[in-house]
């Protein structure tokens, strides 16, 4: 059977008051029963009380007219029989067991100690027949316990029902969420009208579709992104061929000259589904050769002597600070700073500085890479979509021939894959660009 929260209440509930009801119905048996304890003990006291009286009163007479004397009181009394024991535990009055036949009986002893002149007696043993007392006992037990099971009953069923109805609201809102048009991840389920109690949960759900709506947005984007910047090739390489194939004696040079710039277009298209490749495999965590560097700084050498030519072009010199160790896939830190010194160079200030850091972050257990460049600084609208993918700060696409914003998507993809997260800030005309990463097993990078 489902877990149901209306069964499950009210059973609950129902639980709760049985036990509510059951302690009430234990309280009120014990009261009766001690009140009927407290009765029996008075009607005892009194009766002995009494019977010692006739006996002080009547010492001087026969011990027959004596006796007769306590019958008389005895009947009075009603449910009340005695026994008079002399000093030598003889039995002076009564029968050898009282209420012999007498299921629930209340005995009482009292001292006549000093009574009886020539028959001296010793004390008096009183016993009541409390049959009926017990009875009504029980009876009231029993109507107690019954009383508390039909009012569990009655409880489970009312709060059974009840239950559902306050959960309406519940069902109402699983047919709305049920309803809702997915193609219209703009609309919002309004928290008016409904129990506080669904406040979050509706709260949630709309920040969730808010979320989807944006993952559908940069989907959409991406998309369109990726047909234009493959389109622009495309098209030219079409119209090309299409202008050579007119051509009805085409110059040899010329269509070498042809052939070459229609490589270096396929070569552009090429880098592009390259890298959405790349994007695509490291959102579905495929590179996984991760090993322990003990020092990050070689890594960062091999790329800067691949740039090399491009600093000298630019008259700019390059420092490395710091140094660091962690469990990375190498090659994977050099693509993402060779992506990141790169734009360094492209926006650095001819005959600047390039700055590369790797420090341990304040963050426990993470490492931060940093390249900073002298430039223009890159305005704070963009910085949070500087990791998007084909994001570029100018978006002139026609000017970028071979620049495609992909790489700084690619360095946070990098950095994800690694549990670390990209950042970027300006300071005066520095631009700092960078990522974090978990440095890994602390075991493996003390062996190391
Ligand atoms: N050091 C920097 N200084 C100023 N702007 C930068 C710097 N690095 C990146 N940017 C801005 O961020 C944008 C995105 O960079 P990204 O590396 O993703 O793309 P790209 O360099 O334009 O193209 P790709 O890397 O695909 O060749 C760039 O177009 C540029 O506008
Ligand atoms: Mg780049």
């Amino acid at each position: 059977m489902r877990r149901s929260i209306a069964r499950r209440s009210s059973f609950q509930m129902s639980i709760l008051s049985i036990v509510g009801v059951g302690l009430i119905a234990v309280f009120g048996y014990h009261c009766v029963w001690m009140w009927q304890e407290v009765r029996h003990q008075e009607t005892l006291e009194r009766a002995a009380n009494a019977v010692e009286q006739v006996l002080a009163r009547n010492s001087e007479l026969m011990p027959t007219e004596m006796w007769g004397r306590v019958d008389e009181l005895l009947l009075n009394l009603g449910n009340v029989r005695a026994k008079v024991h002399g000093e030598n535990d003889q039995v002076l009055y009564g029968p050898q067991v009282l209420l012999s036949k007498v299921k629930h009986k209340k005995t009482y002893m009292h001292s006549l100690v000093g009574l009886g002149g020539t028959m001296p007696m010793r004390d008096l043993e009183l016993a009541m027949d409390v049959s009926e007392d017990k009875k009504f006992l029980n009876f009231i037990g029993a109507v107690f316990a019954v009383a508390a099971v039909v009012w569990g009953l009655f409880i489970m069923l009312l709060s059974g029902t009840l239950a559902r109805f306050e959960l309406k609201p519940l069902n109402k809102f699983g047919r709305k969420i049920a309803s809702f048009d997915p193609s219209d991840l703009t609309a919002r389920i309004k928290t008016e009208h409904e129990p506080e109690e669904l406040y979050p949960v509706i709260e949630q759900f709309n920040k969730l579709i808010g979320k989807v709506g944006q993952y559908h947005d940069q989907l959409r984007s991406f998309n369109s992104n990726v047909a234009h910047e493959l389109n622009t090739p495309l098209s030219s390489l079409t119209v090309s061929h299409e202008l050579l194939l007119r051509e009805k004696n085409p110059d040899p040079e010329h269509l070498k000259e042809a052939l070459h710039s229609h490589l270096e277009e396929l070569q552009r298209m090429n880098r592009i589904i390259q890298s959405m490749l790349f994007l695509s495999h490291a959102s579905q965590g495929q590179y996984n050769d991760f090993r322990v560097v003990a020092k990050l700084s070689e890594p960062v050498m091999t790329v800067m002597d691949y740039m090399e030519a491009m600093l000298e072009e630019k008259n700019l010199q390059f420092e490395l600070h710091g140094d660091a160790s962690a469990r990375v896939d190498s090659e994977l830190i050099k693509r993402a700073l060779s992506n990141l010194v790169s734009n360094a160079i492209r926006y650095a200030e001819e005959g600047s500085t390039i700055h590369i850091h790797i420090d341990n972050s304040t963050v426990a257990g993470q490492v931060l890479f940093t390249v900073s460049n002298k430039g223009v600084c890159i305005p704070a609208a963009s910085v949070p979509h500087l990791f998007e993918p084909f994001y570029r700060v100018d978006q002139s696409r026609n000017e970028s021939g071979h620049n495609h914003g992909l790489g700084l998507a690619i360095v946070a993809a990098i950095a994800r894959l690694h549990g670390g997260e990209p950042f970027a800030q300006c300071d005066g005309d520095w631009v700092r660009i960078g990522f974090s990463l978990k440095k890994g097993d602390s075991s493996s990078l003390a062996e190391a």
